[in-house]
């Protein structure tokens, strides 16, 4: 059971959810009520029911696709949501595949572009390399996914770990050079970053300082990590330095909703073996005492409840990890939504 505090906490959200300017799917007032919290159907944390294949679709495959993309798909027979997965720099996508099995089990197809080939591009390029794999999905995703399985023409979210997760938020807010022909219908920013420190940002600058400032209707995820702006030395450099990280990018969203996963690192979400890439980048970054598989289970089960909540309407994930964060693997602290009302006002709640 949820403590009293809480649960005033909750009503508090739900009234303010109920004054919102809602972008399609946003889950009203009435369903989230009618969910209940029934603690059984807290399945996100847990793998899902679907089983999964993981391929690498190379340039070279008559689909074209504009990047090499690791392809994380359900193999039953079905019409699922799309999510794009941009990796952080200096890391393959390969090192996210448990996290987006994780994902994909529970009836999601991930299309994660390896956006540096041989060299690290510049955070514009990576721009548009990522818009040009979200033109490539409609017309073309079809003929890399299992027999049988299909992507959601409409329901198709943006994502992306640290840079990555910049560049997930530059796509949203329309910043590319390439047109983008389909619409993003969610945004997920894993630990994004904007550069080094407020002084050493990569361009196109995204983060204006200016709070609520992100021109985005669209349901929006932020998810931090605790020690992500930690030091592995004293007075050293840390991976996600405040000033420029999650806290920065959840400011600037007029609405949507921050994890943070206190006692993890920026890197742990990665799988337990590495490449030489994966673990060159993490040795450089802080991380968490406890075991990957939790922080990755939360954070996968946080995109699902998410989507699933935003995306198909199934509420239940999503209202018992706001009402009990407890329940989930590694530690939530804190969680803030923010919800934009009718009035010019922006409500902002915070501390579950
Ligand atoms: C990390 O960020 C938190 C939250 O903003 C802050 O309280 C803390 O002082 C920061 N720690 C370091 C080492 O910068």
């Amino acid at each position: 059971m949820a403590t009293p505090c809480k649960w005033v906490t909750v009503l508090v959200m739900l009234l303010a959810m109920a004054f919102e300017v809602r972008p399609a799917f946003w889950p009203t007032l009435e369903v989230l009520q009618s969910v209940g919290s029934d603690l059984e159907t807290l399945t996100a944390f847990e793998t899902g029911v679907y089983k999964t294949t993981t391929t690498t679709v190379q340039k070279t495959h008559w689909a074209a696709p504009p990047e090499t993309l690791l392809l994380v798909s359900p193999t039953t027979i079905g019409v699922y949501p799309i999510i794009l997965f941009v990796p952080s720099a200096l890391v393959q996508n390969t090192d996210y595949s448990q996290l987006l099995e994780h994902i994909a089990s529970h009836g999601y197809i991930v299309v994660a572009p390896q956006t540096w080939p041989l060299i690290i591009p510049s955070q514009a390029n990576e721009i548009e390399m990522a818009a040009s794999v979200v033109n490539w999905i409609p017309n073309f995703l079809r003929y890399v996914l299992p027999e049988h399985v299909q992507g959601s023409k409409d329901l198709l979210a943006v994502s992306g770990h640290g840079r990555g997760g910049k560049t997930a938020f530059a796509l949203a807010l329309g910043v590319s050079k390439t047109k983008l022909t389909v619409q993003i219908s969610a945004l997920i920013g894993l630990d994004p970053i904007e550069g080094v420190n407020k002084l050493v940002r990569t361009k196109p600058y995204i983060l204006k300082y200016i709070p609520n400032s992100f021109d985005l209707s669209i349901p929006t995820m932020v998810t931090g990590t605790g020690l992500g702006n930690h030091s592995k030395i004293p007075f050293g450099p840390s991976c996600t330095a405040n000033g420029v990280n999650y806290e920065d990018y959840f400011n600037e969203c007029r609405s949507g909703t921050l994890f943070v996963v206190a006692d993890y690192g920026h890197f742990d979400l990665l799988n337990d073996k590495l490449s030489v890439a994966g673990l060159a980048a993490s040795a450089g970054c802080v991380s968490g005492k406890g075991a990957k598989d939790l922080i990755r289970r939360t954070i996968g089960g946080l995109v699902v409840a998410y989507l699933d909540s935003s995306f198909l309407e199934k509420h239940s994930n999503y209202v018992n990890i706001i009402t009990n964060p407890s329940l989930a693997p590694a530690r939530l602290d804190p969680i803030e939504t923010k919800t934009r009302t009718l009035g010019d006002g922006i409500r902002y709640y915070s501390e579950v």
